[in-house]
């Protein structure tokens, strides 16, 4: 993109998350944690024009960065993102990331019966089973999720 097209201007230290499916953008500030209260200058771009994949969303998050076990996190719901870490305005880094094995406390466990919908003090766990398509499985009992579920967890 040539800085004469860029919605929202370059920053100086922080995190870029790009190459998001569209529409997707706010889901992805949900599984970092981030809805605005905690100060950082946020940019959201939606549904921007891209050679690769037709539309996209871009996060920008100025003074914060993401360690790799959020970046995982984000390939729940956007498994083609790029994560630029940046510092002096410069790209330092370029995430690649995997579905994580195991994933805590994020997702709801769609069994009502499950145990972690029923006793307060447990923590939901799930295991991934297929990265490509999505599906990970209740450490509990065994309910399985799609992709389509997560999204609509997290949306
Ligand atoms: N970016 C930014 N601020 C900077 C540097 C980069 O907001 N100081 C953004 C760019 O606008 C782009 C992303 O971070 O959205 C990645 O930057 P760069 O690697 O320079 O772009 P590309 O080569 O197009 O990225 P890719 O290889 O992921 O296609
Ligand atoms: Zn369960």
């Amino acid at each position: 993109m040539s800085d004469k097209e860029l919605l929202v201007t370059k920053i100086n230290y922080g995190t870029v998350i790009d190459h998001i499916p569209s529409g997707r953008a706010l889901a992805v500030l949900r599984v970092l944690g981030i809805n605005g209260s905690e100060g950082y200058r946020v940019a959201l771009v939606m549904n921007v024009e891209s050679k690769k994949m037709g539309r996209k969303d871009i996060v920008k998050i100025s003074g914060r960065t993401v360690d790799e076990k959020e970046s995982n996190l984000i390939t729940l719901i956007a498994p083609n993102a790029t994560i630029n870490i940046i510092k002096d305005y410069e790209v330092v880094k370029k995430m690649k990331m995997k579905v994580p094995l195991v994933i805590r406390g994020i997702l709801k466990c769609p069994n009502p019966s499950c145990i972690t919908n029923n006793d307060p003090e447990a923590f939901t766990k799930f295991v991934s089973i297929s990265e490509n398509p999505l599906r990970i499985k209740c450490d509990y009992c065994e309910t399985t999720i799609t992709e389509a579920e997560v999204i609509k967890q997290v949306l």
